[in-house]
């Protein structure tokens, strides 16, 4: 079964105060989610691997360690995920990115897929699926999917905040899959919102409504 996370390190709490926030405006709401995305990416990577290496410092030589460099890829749900890629990548800079469009029928909820373009090495590579909702789960199940379905194999998935009925739905349709969230919110209103929520993400981050 898939291991859920919960970031509650304060900086990250703190930062999800002002993104939830009705009041808070488009350029914020963008800089806000990027500087969550960075701290959660640093909280998320904790697994990388290491290998021992000497280094020359000017007294003399010290033995050390660094990345091995395992490859890494992004894959931001289209649209809101693009807001977290940033600042995911401000920390692992070599990742590539690939791009999985979604979009929720809003009538009947189900994920409809419109754009997948992934990096051509996708066997290859360790990825992090990002998207700032996980409500009814599809848009994730779909996507992982879609990753799986093109050779991804080792995937994590990470969210600003999740429903529970999301969270189960994920973790059923894909064990293998680690979560990693900053809110665990209450639950999902009738028209598959996240309730306390943050509102809907793409729009806010990109200012359309
Ligand atoms: C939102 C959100 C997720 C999805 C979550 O996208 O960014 O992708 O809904 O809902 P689910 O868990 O019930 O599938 P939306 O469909 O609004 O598209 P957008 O990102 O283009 O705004
Ligand atoms: N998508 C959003 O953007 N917000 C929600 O609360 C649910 C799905």
């Amino acid at each position: 079964m898939a291991k859920v996370y919960v970031f509650d390190h304060p900086l990250i709490q703190h930062k999800l105060t002002y993104i939830r926030d009705k009041s808070t405006g488009t350029k914020d709401f963008r800089e806000l989610v990027d500087e969550v995305a960075t701290l959660m990416a640093f909280e998320i990577t904790r697994d990388m691997t290491l290998e021992d290496v000497t280094v020359e410092t000017p007294v003399g030589p010290a033995q050390s360690k660094i990345l091995t460099g395992k490859k890494m890829g992004i894959i931001p749900i289209l649209r809101a995920g693009i807001g977290m890629v940033d600042g995911i990548l401000k920390l692992i800079p070599a990742a590539k990115v690939g791009h999985i469009g979604l979009y929720r029928d809003p009538e009947t909820l189900q994920p409809v897929e419109y754009y997948v373009k992934l990096p051509s090495d996708v066997e290859e590579r360790d990825f992090i699926v990002v998207d700032p909702m996980l409500a009814t789960g599809g848009s994730a199940v779909e996507a992982i999917n879609s990753l799986k379905k093109r050779g991804g194999k080792h995937i994590k998935f990470m969210c600003l905040v999740a429903a529970p009925e999301g969270v189960k739905v994920l973790q059923d349709a894909h064990p293998d899959v680690d979560i990693y969230i900053a809110a665990l919110d209450e639950k999902l209103n009738d028209h598959g919102y996240i309730v306390p929520g943050l509102g809907d993400a793409g729009d806010r981050l990109f200012g359309t409504k």
